[in-house]
């Protein structure tokens, strides 16, 4: 399925001819600069699992759902957010162009994942409640993202900062988990969206145990990045942040055979190291 979506992504590049020396390069840069599109691959793997005949609407809504991702990326490394100059393994998109551009390319990657979804030949109560789901988990993600910045450097306690975690990160992923359930035509998606919550927490603990972890090379991105943050490893320290982790691995259930499969080979692949 990730062949499948990468193939889909570069054949679906935005066009935005203009006399703009390079904002339709600037556009298509970061979503074409890889990642692990985890959030794809967990849409398009429950819709694989539950109803294989929507995969191809599907890749629309996950087009979508990386699109939002990116953007929220992009965002998130200017100056005025984290600082950073490396994402993806290449120069982040103020870097490589400027940081107008980059602002504005966000914006755009925000809207145009809207219009991704009105193209994806789904039902219309289908489409609509799509739209519904990832609007809402964008803006949690916007908040999650102001919590974030606006307590740099102030202390949370543990329950704040699980709320901080489950919206800048949470949300999109549960959103994702949930979209699957929805496009495969799972009546009541609510179990989908609760889990995928869990998975998202877990995957900003592991995001966090990266920081502190990993090199610069390893993670495509700057490290040991956090100190002011708010992050788990801050919080717990990395022993407790491990814990912490293990934990919610342990809680990851779902009462679908298939679908636990589809959690366990992702979080095998992407989240115990
Ligand atoms: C990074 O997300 C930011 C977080 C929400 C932790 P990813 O780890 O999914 O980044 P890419 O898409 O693989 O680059
Ligand atoms: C970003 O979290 C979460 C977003 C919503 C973009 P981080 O700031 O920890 O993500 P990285 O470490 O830069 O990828
Ligand atoms: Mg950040
Ligand atoms: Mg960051
Ligand atoms: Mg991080």
């Amino acid at each position: 399925m990730k062949e499948k979506f990468e193939s889909f992504l570069k054949a679906n590049q935005i066009q935005a001819k203009s006399y703009h020396p390079y904002y339709e390069e600037a556009l298509n840069y970061m979503l074409l600069s890889g990642g692990k599109h985890f959030r794809a691959q967990l849409l398009l793997g429950v819709v694989e699992t539950l109803n294989p005949s929507r995969i191809d609407s599907a890749l629309r809504v996950a087009l979508g759902v990386e699109m939002i991702h990116t953007y929220s990326l992009i965002h998130d490394d200017l100056p005025v957010m984290d600082d950073s100059d490396l994402r993806r393994g290449v120069l982040t998109t103020h870097k490589k162009f400027d940081e107008v551009t980059a602002l504005l390319v966000g914006d755009a990657l925000n809207s145009r994942a809207f219009y991704e979804i009105s193209r994806a030949n789904l039902e219309p109560k289908v489409a609509i409640k799509c739209v519904e789901i990832l609007s809402f988990a964008a803006t949690q993600m916007v908040l999650g993202q102001a919590l974030d910045c606006y307590f740099e450097k102030k202390t949370l306690s543990y329950e704040e900062l699980k709320i901080l975690h489950s919206h800048k990160t949470g949300a999109l992923i549960s959103a994702s988990f949930e979209l699957g359930a929805v496009i495969s035509g799972v009546k009541d998606s609510l179990k989908f969206k609760e889990v995928g919550l869990k998975l998202g927490l877990l995957f900003q603990i592991v995001d966090d145990i990266i920081d502190v972890t990993m090199t610069k090379d390893e993670a495509g991105k700057p490290t040991h990045h956090d100190e002011d943050k708010n992050s788990f490893v801050n919080l717990l320290g990395l022993k407790g942040a491990q814990d912490e982790r293990d934990k919610l691995i342990s809680e990851i259930k779902i009462d679908d055979k298939k679908v636990q499969n589809l959690l366990d080979n992702l979080i095998e692949k992407y989240l115990k190291g």
